[in-house]
């Protein structure tokens, strides 16, 4: 039995489940690969006197993770951008391992990171959907398959909000302050229900499967801030549930990269993943669909993939297995095709006064702009100011023509308020 030595950055959820882990299943990991994890430094800025350290010596200043010679792998589990990446850098130039949770410095500093580093192996599967080794499953499992896409629900509080929204006819604003009273949402919530967060998982999920650098600033993000219970309704009178993914897909023309609502079939296995869960539906030349499902969040979900990491880095200081994994950021970078240019059905919710002719203008308006009605539903009147609702599904289009085409729409004499348009993945 080989003992790793751990230096851990946090004393905060995760952290505390990668504790509670070593704590239950120390043994049984070192049963299973010869490796006894000990934690031998936690450096936070807060003490908990309520943890259990097991032992490990607790002082504040990050830098004694990385001056400690007795340290083979730092664990970075504190959050945020600068102090991170400072961690990460003085730890791999001091020869240290790298395990991190933290997709935000991966997504936006993993391209400088890689280049400055060639002294010890980084590992940042738990950035990536918590308890869900998709890392690992592209990188290894499916390493012999061209990728056509992958997609998923890769932010749990959008899906919580979504899930209330499509269960209890919650309105935005409400399901997402019940989120916040049960700890699912943060008290400012805007990285994940703008879709920020799930834009850095796709960054790095783009980069691994297209072995392309990482790629931020090309990723398309919107949230689900602006859809409605009257869009959750319709879509599923259409046979329809609204989700909130993440999308990467090789196309002729590039790659697609965008995070927004996207309306799913409602019999898809992904369209019934619910509340927290995270699932990324992967497509790949010789294995085909699969699929991935769990927990994307919480203290002990994450750890356990914060840990599967320090097995492998572990393996990769033994050489065991090489270390050659991260994407190339050296790489020409692919082209992330502008959201203008990407072509997807779309749904359309457009109110309007309860006047004669106004959907066979709006139609009109459409099929001058070569889109094609897949169908499309017109409600009764609301009651008193007599506005209908008439919901339109498209035939994919680009979005260029259909943004072109709304806009036209919206100057029509008898449409009012503002239209509302989500994508469509018909996922066949
Ligand atoms: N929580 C999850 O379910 C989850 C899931 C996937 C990934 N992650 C990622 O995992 C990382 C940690 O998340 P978390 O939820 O465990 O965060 P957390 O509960 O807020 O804990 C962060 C810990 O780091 C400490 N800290 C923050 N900045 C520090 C600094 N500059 N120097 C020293 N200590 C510092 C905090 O101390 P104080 O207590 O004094 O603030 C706290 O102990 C983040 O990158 C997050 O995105 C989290």
């Amino acid at each position: 039995v080989k003992d790793i030595r751990l230096g851990m950055a946090g004393l905060g959820t995760v952290a505390q489940g990668v504790l509670e882990i070593i704590n239950n299943n120390g043994a049984l990991i070192s049963q299973r690969t010869g490796l006894q994890l000990r934690v031998e430094r936690i450096v936070a800025r807060t003490a908990r006197p309520e943890v259990d350290l097991r032992g490990a010596r607790f002082s504040h200043e990050l830098s004694d993770l990385y001056n400690d010679p007795a340290i083979d792998v730092v664990l970075e589990l504190i959050g945020g951008e600068t102090d991170a990446l400072d961690l990460i850098n003085q730890s791999l130039l001091a020869g240290k391992a790298v395990v991190t949770a933290n997709k935000a410095v991966i997504a936006t500093h993993g391209n400088e990171i890689l280049l400055g580093n060639t002294k010890a192996p980084l590992k940042f599967e738990a950035a990536v959907a918590g308890a869900i080794p998709i890392i690992q499953a592209v990188q290894s499992g499916l390493v012999a398959n061209r990728f056509e896409h992958l997609l998923g629900i890769i932010n749990g509080t959008s899906n919580y909000i979504l899930t209330a929204m499509q269960e209890q006819g919650a309105r935005f604003e409400d399901a997402l302050a019940d989120a916040q009273r049960l700890g699912y949402a943060e008290a400012d919530p805007t990285f994940d229900v703008e879709g920020v967060d799930a834009a850095h998982k796709l960054t790095i999920l783009l980069a691994l499967a297209f072995d392309s650098a990482f790629d931020f600033d090309h990723v398309y993000v919107e949230g689900i801030s602006q859809v409605t219970p009257a869009d959750i309704r319709y879509a599923d009178e259409l046979g329809y549930r609204i989700k909130h993914l993440g999308i990467a897909r090789q196309v002729d023309n590039g790659l697609e990269a965008r995070v927004h609502p996207t309306l799913i079939p409602k019999e898809q296995l992904l369209a019934n993943v619910n509340d927290v869960m995270n699932a990324i539906l992967v497509r790949s030349d010789a294995a085909g669909d699969t699929l991935y499902s769990g927990p994307g969040a919480g203290g002990s979900a994450t750890a356990s993939s914060v840990l599967a990491d320090v097995v492998r880095v572990a393996r990769i200081l033994s050489g065991e297995i090489s270390s050659a994994t991260a994407s190339d950021p050296t790489r020409a970078e692919i082209r992330i095709l502008p959201i203008t240019e990407v072509c997807a059905p779309q749904y359309l919710r457009i109110p309007a006064r309860d006047e004669p002719g106004v959907f066979a203008h709006v139609a009109n308006v459409l099929s001058n702009h070569q889109i094609s009605i897949e169908a499309a539903i017109q409600k009764e009147p609301r009651s008193r100011d007599a506005i209908v609702d008439i919901v339109i599904l498209t035939r994919a289009t680009v979005e260029s023509e259909v943004v072109d085409a709304v806009r036209e729409v919206s100057a029509i004499d008898h449409v009012v308020g503002p239209i509302a348009r989500i994508r469509v993945e018909a996922l066949d």
